[in-house]
């Protein structure tokens, strides 16, 4: 049995959709019950279950030959990791686990929360001796879509100045994660997980233009302003100052490394930015969204 945790979250959800390709039984986790499946999932079994209550995990991920572990950002995902380890442990198998992180891990990340939050998860998997695989992905092209309404009025706002970033498609990490949960060979590895390019801002606003036909400019913002913007939007003041230590890393040249991991794994190149903006036009096209 695969358990995935995140199941419903932007890796999560073409995760499980691999897997139920593939014909494996998996256990998909999320804290809700509302969750209508819009069709029959054969193999794929719904189970509601909170990160922040080991109570409900137990059942969950006791009895699983692999795992796969996400941490929801959030000032107690350290714990939520932990609270994992330690219901697979309860279990007593000798569960492989397959965490997610984020790359830059080998950097220094103390003034870093969410990659700070990270290496404590993965030093308490180290510690706990089961059998694990890290995935380390860079930044998501999908972050962008959070930022569409911006970008369609012309816009790519970030505090990153002129620093390139080897951003990924979410769809190739779960590419990767389906493979290595289905396969073997892949105890005690890390997996940097990297689109083909380096991109700066100015480059991606260009490529986003050139894909939805307009002219996309973006604005270096200073930490200062991304944060009135951020907290205007409506997130919580340990997430905006999560993102702007997040960035500020990203500022000083830290993401911009080209990996060859996911070539390597899956045979095939990584999604470009192209192929990002051009499977969300519409998301992207100020012409879809007039009127
Ligand atoms: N975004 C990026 O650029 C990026 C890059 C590298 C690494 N990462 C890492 O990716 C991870 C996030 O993955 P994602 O983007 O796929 O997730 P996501 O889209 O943010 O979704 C969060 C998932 O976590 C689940 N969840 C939240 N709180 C929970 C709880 N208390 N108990 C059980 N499940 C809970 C949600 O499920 P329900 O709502 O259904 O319960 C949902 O499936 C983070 O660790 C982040 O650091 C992100």
């Amino acid at each position: 049995m695969i358990v995935i945790t995140g199941a419903t979250g932007t890796v999560g959800t073409p995760l499980v959709r691999g897997l139920l390709e593939r014909g494996v039984p998996t256990r998909a986790i999320s804290r809700t019950t509302a969750r209508p499946p819009a069709s029959p999932e054969p193999g794929i079994q719904w189970v509601t279950a909170d990160l922040d209550d080991i109570s409900t995990l137990v059942a969950a991920y006791a009895d699983a030959d692999v795992v796969f572990l996400v941490t929801p950002v959030h000032p107690r995902m350290a714990r939520f990791a932990r609270n994992v380890i330690e219901a697979v442990l309860r279990g007593g198998n000798r569960t492989r686990i397959v965490l997610l992180v984020a790359a830059g891990l080998d950097q220094n990340v103390q003034g870093v929360r969410f990659l700070n939050a990270h290496a404590e998860g993965l030093a308490a998997l180290k510690a706990s001796e089961l059998p694990y695989t890290v995935l380390a992905p860079n930044g998501f092209f999908q972050n962008l879509l959070t930022m569409a309404g911006a970008i369609r009025a012309g816009t790519l706002a970030a505090p990153v100045g002129e620093a390139a970033i080897s951003f990924v498609d979410a769809r190739d990490v779960a590419d990767v994660a389906t493979h290595v949960l289905t396969t073997d060979g892949h105890d005690h590895a890390t997996y940097t997980l990297t689109g083909p390019r380096s991109l700066t801002h100015a480059e991606i606003a260009e490529q986003l233009g050139a894909v939805v036909g307009s002219d996309v400019r973006y604005s270096a913002l200073s930490p200062e302003q991304a944060r009135d913007q951020l907290t205007a939007a409506g997130l919580d003041p340990w997430r905006v100052d999560g993102l702007i230590e997040l960035y500020g890393f990203y500022a000083t040249g830290h993401a911009a490394a080209v990996s060859d991991d996911i070539e390597r794994l899956l045979g095939r190149a990584p999604r470009s930015l192209a192929e990002f903006a051009s499977d969300h036009r519409q998301a992207f096209s100020a012409s879809t969204h007039s009127g």
